[in-house]
């Protein structure tokens, strides 16, 4: 499992997370094998929201289900999110402030090592995420920050007011979902949906802003409607070279899936979704495989993905 610094943070991460969105129906046993798999397997980062399983409902199964003694809490980094309610946006003081008091309560520890922005409220007045960022920082509530499903524009507004580095944006990306890598590589060409630019160049933007991304959905083909791993109907040469690729470096499928997104130098992590700990294992070894270009771009064009 590669581990590394995120920039600004002193976090030391792995490169891969899991996410806690699906665990509401699981029990607790089967929430610690999930969980245990993936400490045995080098990942250290576990990836929560307030609205997973309605309010905080994943977030106390996880709470209820695993139990962290000091030394393993420092051992492990655990984020969640705030920002989206039942039918609105709410970037709010006094909504920021409330949720994530009920997040730690939920999960039944101290502090949050990161908290972010879920989806951009645009009545969001950036005086009051510096407020309640600086109150939760002040308190030792929240030691990182960062934003989920942000423009470059939006975080350029928030960083006017707020004090902390924000040093994370989680954002859809899959082989087959890859606005945010496809449009630059079609850049410039007229009449191709490709090179429409949907997120104000999020990719270079981070980079040169030492911004973490992390991808949630690495498998679904798009928003939740299915997995294209396996889906030789839909993705049948994307599958050909999946096989191919996985046989070439000793791992399935799914670890290779993984890999096309590790493997670009934007050092991008990976949020996993799966509830099934083989999967999470699966996953987990294509933390750092160095797909050559050519592989790169094979999984890049097989997916539907132009290059000019
Ligand atoms: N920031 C945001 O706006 C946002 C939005 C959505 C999600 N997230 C985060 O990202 C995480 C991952 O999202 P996700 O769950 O959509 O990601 P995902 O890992 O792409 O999808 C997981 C789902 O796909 C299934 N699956 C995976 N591989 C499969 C395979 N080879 N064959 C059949 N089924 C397979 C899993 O089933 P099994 O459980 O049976 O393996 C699970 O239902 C979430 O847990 C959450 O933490 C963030």
């Amino acid at each position: 499992m590669k581990i590394y610094n995120p920039p600004r943070t002193n976090l030391q991460a792995s490169n891969v997370i899991l996410g806690m969105m699906r665990i509401s129906d699981m029990d607790d046993e089967e929430i610690r094998a999930l969980v245990g798999t993936a400490r045995d397997a080098g990942i250290n980062f576990f990836d929560h929201a307030d609205i997973y399983g309605g309010a905080h409902g994943c977030e106390k199964r996880f709470g209820d289900a695993v139990t962290f003694t000091d030394a393993e809490r420092e051992a492990v980094i655990i984020q969640s999110k705030v920002g989206i309610r039942q039918g609105f946006f709410d970037f709010s003081k006094e909504h920021i402030l409330r949720s994530v008091d009920e997040s730690l309560a939920a999960l039944n520890i101290d502090y949050l090592d990161i908290l972010l922005l879920h989806r951009p409220d645009t009545l969001v007045e950036p005086e009051d995420v510096a407020a309640a960022f600086d109150a939760l920082h002040a308190a030792g509530k929240v030691r990182n920050f960062g934003v989920s499903n942000q423009t470059p524009g939006v975080i350029e507004l928030l960083k006017r007011s707020v004090n902390q580095p924000l040093a994370f944006n989680q954002v859809q990306l899959s082989i087959t979902h890859a606005p945010l890598i496809a449009q630059g590589v079609a850049a410039n060409m007229a009449g191709l949906d490709q090179s429409i630019d949907r997120d104000n160049g999020l990719l270079e933007y981070s980079r040169l802003n030492d911004i973490t991304l992390q991808a949630w959905s690495p498998f679904q083909s798009g928003i939740f409607d299915g997995v294209f791993v396996g889906d030789r109907e839909n993705y049948g040469p994307l599958n050909d070279a999946l096989d191919d690729i996985a046989a070439a470096h000793g791992v399935t499928p799914t670890g290779i899936a993984v890999a096309w997104i590790t493997r670009h130098p934007a050092n991008i992590q990976v949020v996993l979704g799966t509830t099934k700990p083989a999967r999470v294992v699966e996953s987990a070894a294509g933390s750092g495989i160095p797909l050559s270009r050519e592989e790169w771009y094979r999984l890049f064009t097989t997916a539907g993905h132009v290059l000019p």
